[in-house]
């Protein structure tokens, strides 16, 4: 089932590019990753070098893949893109790196999936901008060395966790994105009112802004859903009545929780009398993958205070229960 506040890109996101900011002063938000990514970039313009290697990470639609577009634009160079699944073969990153021009921006997204052996290439490409390769086959082959031009790599993940050691410590730039504050989403929520030319109204876009799972791709998707309402069965403007009508229509409850969020925390308090209960059991009994409860229904349920991690499993807090009676579930109760 695909979720309206899925964090992960849909296809109806893929054309959001008119509103994706362009510029470090249009991003809301993230204000000590944007003022010291500003100061490194004057200082590499004014050492006349390329800026230091970037690693980005933090959960889906935070910003990562725009941030990396920006700096690319702020540095005046161009940016090119790879991810780690796409990289399978070592030719396949020697062909990204040797298309390079000095100062380009290199985005790898997803870095943490690029294979181990893959990342031993790129080691001497980021720390000497040299690039170790062998060529010819079994008998004849020799290894050769190829000067790249100085360029900068822009890593991202949602999953800091998973890389490695080495890679991590020859980036001289390490960035955790947060998630956005309401105030801030509001920010971006008008934002996107202006670039669409739809208006919207203050109280409306504190509502949008309180149901978008802190999260500025979904307040972004919501906004448009509200627009369509707003056209066919409101009166062209978003305002309050219609965005909590919408929202309500599209089962997005005051929290940014859907059926499904509703769904895992009815079936912990109930089937499992609030836990703790393991991953794989939780999974099973609402039928999602396990992957799907750790990486995308779990994070948010958590950074809310609705669920806690402990050893032992997965426990509903206080304030599960508390959001499933004012959800209207009290007939479970
Ligand atoms: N700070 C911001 N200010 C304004 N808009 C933002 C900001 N961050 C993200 N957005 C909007 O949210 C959308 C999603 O952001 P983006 O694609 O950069 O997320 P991501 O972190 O790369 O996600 P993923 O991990 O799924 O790749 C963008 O298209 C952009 O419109
Ligand atoms: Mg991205």
């Amino acid at each position: 089932m695909e979720r309206i506040i899925t964090s992960d890109i849909i296809d109806e996101d893929i054309t959001d590019d008119n509103i994706r900011p362009q510029h470090l002063n249009e991003y809301v938000g993230q204000n000590e990753v944007k003022e010291n990514i500003r100061i490194f970039i004057e200082a590499a313009k004014i050492r006349n070098e390329p800026l230091d290697h970037v690693l980005l990470y933090g959960p889906p639609g935070l910003g990562k893949t725009t941030l990396a577009h920006i700096i690319a634009n702020e540095l005046g160079t161009s940016l090119k893109t790879s991810s780690g699944p796409a990289i399978e073969k070592s030719g396949d990153l020697a062909a990204v790196l040797s298309n390079l021009e000095p100062g380009d921006v290199l985005f790898i997204d997803e870095i943490h999936r690029m294979p181990k052996f893959i990342e031993e290439i790129l080691y001497p490409a980021m720390e000497d901008f040299e690039l170790d390769i062998v060529i010819g086959g079994e008998g004849s082959s020799r290894s050769i060395k190829i000067d790249l031009p100085p360029f900068t790599l822009v890593g991202a993940t949602t999953r800091a966790g998973d890389i490695s050691a080495p890679l991590r410590d020859r980036f001289g730039i390490i960035n955790k994105l947060n998630y956005y504050s309401e105030e801030e989403l509001v920010g971006i929520i008008n934002r996107t009112s202006k670039v669409l030319g739809m208006e919207i109204t203050p109280k409306a876009a504190t509502e949008l802004a309180r149901r978008s799972r802190k999260t500025p791709r979904i307040a972004n998707r919501l906004f448009k859903r509200v627009r369509d309402f707003a056209l066919v069965i409101g009166d062209g403007i978003i305002d309050e009545k219609i965005t909590k009508e919408a929202l309500d229509r599209l089962h997005v409850d005051k929290s940014g929780l859907d059926q499904i969020d509703i769904e895992y925390l009815t079936n912990l308090i109930q089937k499992f009398n609030g836990g703790p209960v393991g991953v794989e059991t939780i999974a099973a009994s609402i039928g999602e993958e396990i992957s799907t409860c750790e990486d995308v229904i779990e994070p948010y349920l958590m950074q809310e205070g609705f669920i806690k991690r402990t050893q032992r499993g997965r426990v509903a807090t206080d304030k599960a229960y508390e959001h499933l009676k004012i959800s209207g579930q009290d007939t479970l109760f």
